[in-house]
């Protein structure tokens, strides 16, 4: 590597260590590799069926895993931190921002989506303690907080997410993202939508579509059987932290 080619490498890696305030404390960095399921593929029948889980896994989570590494070398950036990377998009070479943003996006939020579920009854039903009173703070009940989720994952035109976030002055609020945008995303998405993502939804039609066709809120109403609310209070604790 010759020195300028070092020289513009290090300033490129020095700012996108530089993750802003709200996602820091809350969010642990993930490498560009892709982990296995943290439970068998039909851990999460009949809410979500094993053929889903395979192909969502082993093929879509795999392929943007294996995008985003070719757009990592391309732009000469480190592999170590996505989540970081996602927060500083702008700094990255202009010729790959495209590419960090739909398959880096797609790496990380499939990373958290399988840990943001577990099989039923592996958990608490319903959350807990300080979730709870957060839950119920700021929207009322936890169905009131349910019903609201599920019309903004329902209404999500086309392809995205579906987000619990916790925003910059602590208060909780539900967004929803096209594609494989997240709410970490500054620069690109509207700054209403950005905070700490603690609990988010898959709503493409390759997340579903096998199961329930094209029955959306069927997908959406059978989900909340299998959210891992222990890993959601995690997350509202760590974004206190
Ligand atoms: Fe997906």
């Amino acid at each position: 590597m010759n020195r300028r080619r070092f020289i513009a490498n290090s300033a490129a890696i020095a700012s996108l260590a530089a993750l802003p305030s709200q996602g820091r404390a809350a969010l642990a960095a993930i490498s560009a590799t892709q982990a296995p399921l943290p439970y068998a593929p039909e851990a999460l029948e009949p809410h979500i069926d094993a053929a889903t889980m395979k192909l969502h896994h082993g093929k879509h989570h795999a392929t943007y895993v294996t995008k985003l590494n070719e757009a990592l070398v391309a732009a000469k950036l480190p592999a170590d931190n996505i989540v970081a990377l996602l927060g500083n998009l702008s700094q990255a070479p202009a010729d790959q921002q495209s590419a960090l943003r739909n398959h880096g996006g797609g790496h990380v939020n499939h990373t958290w989506f399988w840990n943001w579920m577990a099989p039923a009854g592996t958990g608490p039903a319903e959350p807990q303690g300080p979730l709870a009173e957060a839950l119920q703070a700021n929207f009322g009940s936890l169905a009131d907080f349910k019903k609201a989720f599920g019309d903004a994952a329902t209404k999500r035109f086309g392809s995205g997410w579906a987000w619990l976030i916790v925003k910059g002055d602590g208060k909780l609020a539900i967004t929803t993202t096209a594609n494989q945008d997240n709410p970490l995303m500054k620069g690109v998405v509207p700054d209403a939508e950005l905070g700490t993502p603690i609990l988010g939804l898959d709503v493409w039609e390759h997340a579903y579509y096998l199961k329930y066709q094209n029955k959306r809120p069927d997908y959406i109403g059978a989900w909340w059987n299998v959210v891992n609310w222990k890993s959601v209070a995690d997350g509202l604790a760590a974004s206190k932290a």
